[in-house]
C-alpha cells in the first residue's frame, strides 16, 4: 500500500494573488491534487486568487459548501473529508484552499478536524482579512496594551454589544446582510461615528469608508466593520 499523502491547508490571501505567500505557491504548483470550498453557484473565491497557477494535470476538487445561515452541514464536511481522504490514501498530497488564513474561520477547519487523526497536516498561513482590512483602511489594530476582539456579524444583538463591552478594538467580520443589526448595536453602545467599513479589501472593488453611511442593500459578503474606542497613541 502506498504511503498516504500528506494534507496541506493553503492560506492563499484576502484576494490579491500578489499577497500568496512563496511556500504556499510552490506547494500549489507541486500538489497533484487541489481541492477548495465553493459556492453552490459560481466560482470559488479561493480558487479564483491562484487560478493562474493551477495546471490541467493537476486533479481538482470543488467542495460545494451551502452559503446560506443554519446549522453546520455536518454530511458535507463529511462527505468532503472522506474524498480527501481517498485521495490521500492513494498516496497524493492535497493542497485545500483557503482564502486568507486557514485557521481565521476558515470552513476547511471542519475538515481539517475530521482527518487529523490519520493522516499528515501542514498549515500554510496566509494573509487574514483582519490584517489585509486594516492595511486597507491604515487603521492601527493593536498597539501596546490594547486588547481585540473578532465578533461574527451572525451574532444576535445582545451578543454583539457584549463583545463589544470589554474591548479597545472590534472587529465585525461577516458583515454582509447584518448591516443594519450592526449598526444599530454600534449607535447603541456609542461607538457607530468610529466604524470604519472595509469591503473587498486589495481587489479592485475595495471599499474603505464610514460605517455610518453605507447603503445596507450594498453591503457584500466579503466585508467587515473596524471599531477603535479611542486614537492610537
Ligand atoms: C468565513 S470568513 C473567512 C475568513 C478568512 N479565512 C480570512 O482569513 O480572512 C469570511 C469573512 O471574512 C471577511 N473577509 C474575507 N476576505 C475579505 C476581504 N477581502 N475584504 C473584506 N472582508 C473579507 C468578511 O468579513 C467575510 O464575511
Amino acid at each position: 500500500m502506498a504511503m498516504p499523502g500528506r494534507l496541506y491547508g493553503l492560506g492563499v490571501g484576502p484576494g490579491d494573488p500578489e499577497l500568496l505567500t512563496l511556500k504556499a505557491l510552490r506547494l500549489l504548483r507541486e500538489v497533484p491534487v487541489i481541492a477548495y470550498p465553493a459556492p453552490e453557484q459560481g466560482e470559488s473565491f479561493a480558487r479564483s486568487i491562484v487560478a493562474d497557477w493551477i495546471r490541467a494535470d493537476q486533479r481538482e476538487i470543488a467542495i460545494c459548501f451551502p452559503m446560506r445561515p443554519g446549522p453546520p452541514p455536518v454530511a458535507i464536511y463529511d462527505a468532503a473529508a472522506a474524498g480527501l481522504a481517498a485521495e490521500l490514501d492513494q498516496g497524493r498530497d492535497v493542497a485545500l484552499l483557503c482564502q486568507g488564513d486557514p485557521l481565521f474561520y476558515g470552513s476547511s477547519i471542519n475538515i481539517f478536524s475530521r482527518l487529523a487523526a490519520g493522516y499528515q497536516i501542514k498549515i500554510v498561513p496566509g494573509v487574514s482579512s483582519l490584517t489585509a482590512c486594516a492595511a486597507a483602511a491604515a487603521f492601527p489594530l493593536v498597539s501596546r496594551a490594547e486588547s481585540l476582539v473578532v465578533i461574527p456579524a451572525t451574532l444576535d444583538e445582545e451578543h454583539i454589544a457584549a463583545s463589544l463591552a470589554g474591548a479597545d478594538v472590534a472587529v465585525i467580520i461577516k458583515l454582509g446582510r447584518h448591516v443594519s443589526k450592526v449598526r444599530r448595536v454600534l449607535d447603541q453602545v456609542g461607538l457607530l461615528q468610529k466604524a470604519v467599513y472595509v469591503a473587498h479589501a486589495t481587489l479592485l472593488t475595495e471599499c474603505v469608508t464610514p460605517l455610518a453611511g453605507v447603503v445596507p442593500d450594498k453591503v457584500p459578503y466579503f466585508s467587515m466593520a473596524l471599531i477603535r474606542r479611542s486614537s492610537a497613541s
